[in-house]
């Protein structure tokens, strides 16, 4: 018999692999019941209507290869972000991009870094390819800048900031990167991570927050790759679409990492109509950020610490045993995502904004688990 351990590196021995949130089937067989998904931080209503003919139309042609440019996607991109082709690249979602570009610019010997509490693709992309992964303190559950500044060194190539971050729904100022970046030294590459940009960017409206310069960044040519995502506010997680801008030299390197014909027709398609749909964006938006206010109060109100939100989910500190907290959840009909094992946060959960329905389901639920546990 082989040893496959002997034929397989260390450091990939040593690795965890990507723990998804629960799919809502699982969760139904293992609960007998039927489930609302609040795990994931997809968008409650659904594809844009539009989206969906697209899709709908372009199946009758998948017997032919996808066109492995993304021609049209990356086109219209580049014109709604007034920048050059070149410097845009659409991906597998934006997660198979974090992978691409670990895999271009890390290697044993080198760093990433990133804060704790951050993304766990993060740490995933950057050990798959041999170097080490940094995680700087967090200040008030956000990135601190100066400490993850600290951290760089002759080795590191990545710094990866989540904006807002994920688990913890906090926000870094536009003015803060700025000054951030001004201090990195000519060797390291910020990855700016927007995914959840739709929602902070309505928010910062609301708030009077300067949100983000990124793009400016990217018409600059600065090292910085900005990431997007069409799985979050679009609608579309299941069809794999997401994007990066950047630097279009760097952009090209990343091109070679591809895997041919990486994103399908339908997802050209899909992600294609969902642009031209502002309306469904704005009303994924807009309700999120209603009932983001009403579930932070709720929640407050019953004596769980929740990190103030500029996003589609809420960090929610709950003490010693969050996991056994979503069991009951789940027993109960919801799908939420403990924070423990990578995540790095045993005592707290994360949970997806529903729809106003789900919203009052998920906190009926809450109340009767919360209940149940002694003071
Ligand atoms: C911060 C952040 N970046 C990137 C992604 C990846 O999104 P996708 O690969 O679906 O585009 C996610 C998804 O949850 C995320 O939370």
């Amino acid at each position: 018999m082989t040893d496959f351990s002997k034929l397989v590196p260390a450091h990939v021995q040593k690795l965890a692999s990507y723990k998804p949130g629960k799919p809502r089937r699982q969760a139904e067989l293992e609960s007998g019941m039927r489930c609302i998904k609040m795990a994931s931080n997809e968008n409650p209503f659904g594809p844009s209507p539009l989206a969906i003919e697209a899709i709908k139309a372009a199946a009758a042609e998948v017997n032919f290869y996808p066109d492995n440019s993304v021609t049209e996607l990356t086109a219209r991109l580049a014109e709604i972000q007034r920048i050059e082709p070149t410097q845009v690249l659409v991906t597998a979602g934006s997660s198979a991009l974090l992978d691409i570009m670990a895999w271009t610019l890390l290697g044993p010997g080198l760093n990433a870094i990133t804060s704790k509490l951050s993304f766990i693709v993060y740490p995933i992309v950057t050990r798959a390819t041999g170097a080490q992964f940094i995680e700087a303190p967090t200040v008030d559950d956000g990135y601190d800048l100066d400490r993850i500044l600290a951290a760089v060194d002759v080795n590191t190539r990545l710094i990866y900031l989540a904006n807002p971050n994920n688990p913890t729904g906090t926000i870094l100022d536009a003015n803060a990167i700025d000054r951030f970046l001004d201090r990195l030294p000519s060797h390291v590459i910020t990855v700016l991570d927007e995914a959840y940009c739709d929602y902070a960017s309505y928010f910062a409206a609301e708030r009077g927050f300067a949100y983000s310069h990124a793009l400016d960044y990217v018409r600059q040519e600065r090292r910085v790759v900005v990431l997007r995502t069409f799985s979050k506010a679009h609608g579309l997680a299941g069809l794999r679409v997401g994007y990066g801008m950047g630097p279009a030299e760097l952009m090209g390197y990343f091109a070679r990492m591809k895997t041919a014909f990486m994103v399908s027709s339908l997802g050209e398609a899909g992600a294609l109509a969902a642009l031209a749909d502002s309306d469904h964006i704005q009303r994924a938006v807009q309700t999120n950020a209603a009932e983001a206010k009403l579930l932070t109060q709720a929640i407050s109100d019953m004596g769980i610490r929740v990190t103030p939100t500029w996003t589609n989910f809420l960090f929610c500190r709950v003490g010693e045993d969050a996991a056994g907290l979503c069991r009951v959840l789940q027993d109960d009909g919801i799908i939420v995502r403990h924070m423990s094992g990578s995540w790095g946060a045993p005592d707290a959960f994360r949970v997806t904004v529903g729809t106003p329905e789900q919203n009052q389901q998920f906190l009926g639920a809450l109340k009767r688990a919360v209940s149940r546990i002694p003071a």
